[in-house]
Formats: C-alpha cells, sequence, structure tokens
C-alpha cells in the first residue's frame, strides 16, 4: 500500500471515478431542486448526483466537492468559498440570492476523502439527525452541519478540551451542531443532550473504537439507522496489515449488531485508512447498564 502513495500535499484530488463528474444524468435528482446556479463564467455548481446537501464544482481546470455554507462568511479550516447567484430565487431589491459554498478538502476530512473515493451511502442528507464521536476542532463536522442545513441536527462528541473549545466556538455560528465536552466511551453522561438520530459518525482513532462505536449506537440509534466509521489501521494495530485490521475491525462490529455494508479506503488522501458503512439492529434489551460503576 506504501508504494506508489505520494505526499499529500502534491497530489491533485482524483476525480476520475465516475460518481464525481456531477454530471446531471444520475438517477437521483432529489438535490436537484430549485439549484442551477452559475457563478462567474465556467464555474458550474450542481447536486451531487448520489448525497443531496453535497454539491461538485466544475471548471476546465478542476472539479470540488462542496457543501453548501450554512454559517455565511465563515471558514472553519482556511477552506475556500465560492459564491454563486441562485437564479430561481431573489431578495427583496429583485437581485439575485447569492449562494455561498465551501470547498471540502478531502485531505483533511476522511468523509470527504471517502466520498470522492465512491463510497454510495453516508446515511445523513439535510434533516438528518447525525451523533458525530470525535469531533476535535470541527473541520469535518461543520461540512456535515451544512448537509443536514437548518432542519437538521449534529451532535459533536469530543474528548479533549482544547479541541472542544474550537468546535465550541465554532458552534456559535451554528445553531443545528450541539457541542458535547465528553469521553464517547460514556454515552449515559450525554444521554440528556442526544436524542435518537439517523445515523452515527465516528473518528475517534482509538484501539477501543468498535466498542465506542457500538455503546452509542445501542443508546442512540435508530433502529435500521447507518453508521460511517472511519479506521486508522495503526491505531489499533501497528503490527498487522492495514488489510487485515480492516477485517478484524468489520468482525468487532457484525458480533455487535452492526450490518457492514461497504468499505472505502482513503488513498491517496490517507495512507491505511478506511471508512467502513452500515445498518444498525439493536440486539435485545438487557437491563439497564451502569457503566460509571464499573
Ligand atoms: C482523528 S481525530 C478526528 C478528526 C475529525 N473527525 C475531523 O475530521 O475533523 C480524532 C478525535 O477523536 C477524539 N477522541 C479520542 N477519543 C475520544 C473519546 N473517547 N471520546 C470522544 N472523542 C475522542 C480526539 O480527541 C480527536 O480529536
Amino acid at each position: 500500500m506504501g508504494k506508489g502513495f505520494e505526499g499529500r500535499e502534491n497530489r491533485k484530488p482524483n476525480f476520475s471515478n465516475k460518481s464525481m463528474r456531477g454530471g446531471r444524468g444520475g438517477k437521483d435528482r432529489r438535490g436537484a431542486r430549485g439549484i442551477g446556479a452559475r457563478g462567474k463564467a465556467k464555474t458550474v455548481i450542481e447536486p451531487h448526483e448520489r448525497f443531496p446537501g453535497i454539491f461538485i464544482s466544475n471548471t476546465a481546470k478542476e472539479s470540488l466537492l462542496l457543501t453548501k455554507n450554512y454559517a455565511v462568511g465563515q471558514t472553519v479550516y482556511g477552506e475556500k468559498h465560492i459564491q454563486v447567484e441562485d437564479n430561481t430565487s431573489k431578495n427583496e431589491d429583485g437581485t439575485p440570492l447569492k449562494i455561498e459554498y465551501r470547498v471540502w478538502n478531502a485531505f483533511r476530512s476522511k468523509l470527504g476523502a471517502a466520498i470522492i473515493n465512491g463510497i454510495k451511502r453516508i446515511y445523513m442528507e439535510p434533516g438528518s439527525k447525525v451523533l458525530y464521536l470525535g469531533a476535535a476542532s470541527g473541520t469535518t463536522i461543520s461540512h456535515v452541519s451544512d448537509i443536514v442545513g437548518e432542519t437538521g441536527v449534529v451532535y459533536g462528541i469530543e474528548i479533549s478540551e482544547r479541541s472542544g473549545r474550537d468546535l465550541t466556538n465554532m458552534a456559535k455560528q451554528r445553531p443545528n451542531l450541539i457541542p458535547i465536552i465528553e469521553d464517547g466511551r460514556k454515552p449515559w453522561r450525554y444521554r440528556m443532550m442526544v436524542s435518537m438520530v439517523d445515523c452515527i459518525f465516528a473518528d475517534v482513532a482509538q484501539p477501543d473504537q468498535a466498542r465506542i462505536i457500538a455503546i452509542n449506537a445501542h443508546y442512540f440509534l435508530k433502529n435500521g439507522g447507518g453508521f460511517v466509521f472511519s479506521i486508522k489501521a495503526n491505531c489499533i494495530d501497528s503490527t498487522a496489515s492495514a488489510a487485515a485490521v480492516f477485517d478484524n475491525q468489520i468482525q468487532e462490529l457484525r458480533k455487535v449488531g452492526f450490518k457492514v455494508k461497504e468499505k472505502v479506503t482513503l488513498e491517496p488522501y490517507e495512507r491505511d485508512h478506511a471508512v467502513v458503512t452500515g445498518t444498525y439492529r439493536a440486539p435485545p434489551k438487557k437491563k439497564a447498564e451502569n457503566e460509571d460503576e464499573k
């Protein structure tokens, strides 16, 4: 796997897979309504053919993954913005409404990389409720906040107080993002703040991450809800091959009620990382646990 992996700064994003062309021909056109925005000459922004709430900009030079900025004018991690006029809606004075998109940098976000690498489902869309484990300073979760939009909500769990401060500041501009500075191993501590969710996204990079996502699913994930699980192989076992670690993590997920449907590796954006997705079926209810007492 290591051979042929080039420095991440030197690689142009790979938009060669068919799904990233952003063409209008896709069967799922839900995201296309009300769009058709055109910005400066030659910039065309179109809904992603698989994922409502995600967009593609195509120019002669490059293709970019975008989300619509929920906190207009704000950047989170130095990402670029693109403003376009929405010809379908006007301001009160009759001028075309401007829409602002944020460029989603796949070198900074495993979810972004998985989308570009062709993942089929992410189990989140406008209006979804998402529990995000390992929110860090807010890079990827800010795009999730853009995707779920004003009718959705994303709960961001982060154990580090330092990252949590950045996350909390960022969330001030995003009423749909609830930052929770807590340990994802102890969901009973935040259960009063979190509702049942449609999707759990987990990127905690911890050896016991399968257990962390399982216990959170047990508390908060709807029956039949989806999960998106990021695996960094050397956080689990630096002596085994990445492929063996991915297989082992998938087995662990299966044991605790997850139905794993897909696995996508993240080269060239991240080496020895994979994103695994699927659905959850809660096991039959046992006596309530109070893990704090264990
Ligand atoms: C790889 S980083 C996440 C990056 C982030 N998902 C992004 O793309 O912007 C992993 C994060 O998980 C956090 N973390 C580790 N263990 C955790 C736990 N038990 N509960 C909550 N967060 C945890 C770390 O502090 C770190 O910020």
